[in-house]
């Protein structure tokens, strides 16, 4: 099979690459398309067959549901039985955006999208040519980052490319994406909200929207309450050290080319490539990934990490950047 890789333009979507990769998803066919978080590898989220290749594709384990894109709440209502006050008011708050909730799920929604589970998880992406695909396919898209299992999330169309080519027909390539890692993941389902995955919207902003408590899952790899949390998720090739800001510093540097990723203060860290990373977690977490995947093209054994500060607004990055470490 041939990819097709067809540029949409951001400001107004090519109406025929939508229309192409609307009528694939329709006959079943699995499409990559942006998102402002990570590039999507999507099918037709009530086709069975369609969503099963997905996993196929990946190699994603059969127990790791997948999240439901739609254009509007309106259509995420359709998908679940329960439609509580709290996500009402995330919805008018953050949709679209990186937000995603987890919440009981209706009849419509097939098995394999929620790995056998009583719970969907759903979500409005804010990019315009993912919302353009959602409205000409007029239905749910299942989608996991379009990345193999295991790997880093893609942020950029030759991302998928290289995973995926030969093996899908069609990537719509939208440039860069903005948010940079995967989106906030936020269980609905009990009597508080909790966090299951971090990402660019935080728990306070969430606590904010509802005016209450909402708990924050402690990662590990014990509880399966959201499978993809698994530490092993986001590993490049490269093994990473994390220098925590009190911790001593490598006294030798380890065998092998080394790449180390500072911060503002550059610390007597040797290594033989330097990357700055940016001092906002928004502009470290729109790069790490792609950093990451250069890191593996120059065939950098151990990257040296200089840790970003244990605060909220970068507990995203830290938490993906423990994922790559582990
Ligand atoms: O930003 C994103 O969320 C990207 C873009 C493409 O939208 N998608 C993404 O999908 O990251 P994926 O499959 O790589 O990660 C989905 C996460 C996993 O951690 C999965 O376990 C969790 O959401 N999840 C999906 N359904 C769930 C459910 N019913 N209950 C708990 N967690 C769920
Ligand atoms: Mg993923």
């Amino acid at each position: 099979m041939e990819t097709r890789v067809e540029k949409v333009n951001l400001e107004s979507p090519n109406a025929t690459a939508i229309r192409l990769a609307a009528g694939l998803l329709r006959d079943g066919e699995v499409v990559a398309f942006p998102t402002e978080t990570v590039y999507g590898l999507g099918a037709n989220g009530l086709d069975d067959a369609a969503v099963r290749l997905v996993y196929e594709l990946k190699g994603r384990p059969a127990d790791n549901p997948v999240i439901l894109h739609v254009a509007d709440a309106a259509s995420a209502k359709r998908l679940v039985s329960e439609w509580p006050q709290c996500a009402e008011a995330l919805a008018e708050k953050y949709w679209p955006g990186p937000l995603t909730f987890v919440l009981r799920k209706s009849s419509i929604v097939p098995e394999v999208v929620t790995a056998g589970g009583p719970t969907v998880a759903v979500r409005v992406p804010a990019h315009p040519v993912a919302l353009a695909l959602l409205r000409e396919f007029d239905g749910p898209i299942a989608a996991p980052s379009a990345n193999r299992s295991s790997k880093t999330s893609p942020t950029l169309a030759d991302h998928v490319l290289r995973d995926f080519d030969g093996r899908i027909p069609l990537i719509l390539d939208a440039g860069p994406t903005d948010v940079g890692i995967e989106s906030t993941v936020v269980d609905l389902t009990g009597p508080v909200p909790e966090v299951l995955r971090p990402g660019r919207i935080t728990p306070s902003q969430i606590r904010h929207a509802l005016d209450g408590d909402v708990r924050v899952h402690r990662g590990d790899a014990e509880r399966l309450s959201s499978p993809g949390m698994l530490p092993r998720h986001y590993a490049p090739t490269a093994r990473l050290i994390l220098l925590e800001q009190d911790a001593p510093l490598p006294q030798e540097a380890p065998p092998g080319k080394t790449a180390y990723l500072t911060l503002a203060q550059r610390r007597d860290v040797r290594a033989d490539v330097c990357v700055f990373m940016p001092n906002s977690p928004t502009e470290y977490a729109k790069r790490l990934y792609a950093t990451l995947r250069d890191m593996d093209d120059q065939s950098v054994g151990v990257i040296l990490v200089d840790m970003p500060p244990d605060t909220e607004e970068w507990s995203a990055v830290r938490d993906r950047l423990r994922r790559a470490a582990h």
